[in-house]
């Protein structure tokens, strides 16, 4: 199968799940193509089998540049088989109100583009003080607080659950 992973990213961690997603394809058999989306205008998108976007959601939205090339391909995206993976810190845990809100964002958004992938995957970010400014480690302190009350707020750490992730990957890519 040939993927195009087009993803979207502010501190780097969806990149870095987007980079996995290609290695996990590669390494199963499959080709990959993979852009940022701000960068990938003007892509004929039916030379693939399979599109697959990453994005992160910040403050309750995905990035302007996923909406755009959403909006921009439209068409193509109907015509070729499409994934989703929303990364979030919303999907660490089981919080039932947090995943009622995750499926409103994702539900929202697809009202608004009328873009409707064949599977959604939620996968947990990660929470990187060293890359925030100030008023964004205030917000990130207290989002971090409620979410994972015994986490050293000076401290960069990971959610994301490769192995969950690969499963998902490997039903999708390799039934
Ligand atoms: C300013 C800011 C706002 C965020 N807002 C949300 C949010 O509304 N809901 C959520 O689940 N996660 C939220 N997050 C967590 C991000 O989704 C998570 O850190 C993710 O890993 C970021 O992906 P990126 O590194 O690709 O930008 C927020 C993070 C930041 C820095």
């Amino acid at each position: 199968m040939k993927l195009f992973i087009g993803y979207a990213s502010k501190e780097g961690q969806s990149r870095k799940i987007a980079r996995h997603i290609g290695d996990f394809a590669f390494d199963t058999g499959h080709s990959f193509e993979i852009c940022a989306l701000h960068d990938a205008s003007e892509l004929d998108l039916r030379r693939f089998d399979s599109v697959v976007l990453v994005a992160p959601i910040h403050v309750g939205h995905y990035p302007k540049s996923l909406s755009q090339f959403v909006e921009f391909n439209q068409a193509q995206l109907t015509e070729v088989d499409t994934r989703f993976v929303s990364v979030s810190l919303a999907a660490a845990g089981y919080d039932a109100e947090d995943w009622r809100g995750l499926d409103h964002i994702t539900q929202d958004f697809s009202e608004a583009t009328g873009w409707i992938p064949a599977d959604i995957m939620h996968v947990a970010g990660a929470y990187r003080p060293s890359k925030y400014d100030i008023l964004t480690k205030f917000l990130m302190r207290r989002i971090l607080a409620k979410k994972d009350p015994d986490a050293d707020p000076n401290q960069d750490r990971e959610y994301t659950n490769w192995s969950d992730l690969n499963a998902w990957l490997n039903g999708w890519l390799n039934p």
